[in-house]
């Protein structure tokens, strides 16, 4: 099962890498389209082409507010996309958005300044999704 995620996220950088959007613009819609809607949906709503050949169900993320009494959890987002720190940091089935952005990042701004244009992406991410959700 884990080869079968690697090689998910093989096939997800890889598109990622060939239409180079992720260094060119960095709006949070076009780090979502480029690097999540495969899984997540163009709509967000968890339908996207790969989401059949996960293990788990790819969760509509229009929804989180809903499913968190109304308030967007900002944080908590950042963090699942991240998945550096936080729950997720003991394993999960989704990408380290976090480590890949970053290694992505370094020819940009080196160690140090490409932590700062990691965190401005989750940021952005998730500022994206909260634009989303559904009342
Ligand atoms: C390879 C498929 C895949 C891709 C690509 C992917 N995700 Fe996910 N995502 C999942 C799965 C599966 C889950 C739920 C299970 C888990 O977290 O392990 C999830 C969970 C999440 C959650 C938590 C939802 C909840 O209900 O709490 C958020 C937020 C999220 N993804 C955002 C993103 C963002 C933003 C991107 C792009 C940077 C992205 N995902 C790319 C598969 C994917």
């Amino acid at each position: 099962m884990r080869v079968r995620n690697a090689l998910i996220t093989a096939v997800v950088l890889g598109m990622a890498a060939t239409t180079g959007a992720v260094a060119q613009d960095e709006s949070g819609e076009a780090l979502y389209m480029n690097a999540c809607a495969v899984c997540h949906g163009t709509t967000a709503a968890g339908d996207g082409s790969l989401a059949e050949f996960m293990n788990v169900p790819v969760p509509n993320l229009r929804q989180l507010s809903q499913r968190n009494d109304g308030i967007y959890p900002m944080l908590e987002v950042i963090q699942t996309i991240d998945g550096r720190s936080g729950i997720r940091a003991h394993g999960s089935e989704m990408p380290f958005w976090g480590d890949l952005f970053k290694a992505d990042a370094v020819d940009d701004g080196g160690m140090y300044g490409s932590e700062v244009i990691v965190r401005g992406q989750m940021l952005s991410l998730a500022l994206y999704l909260e634009e989303l959700q559904e009342e």
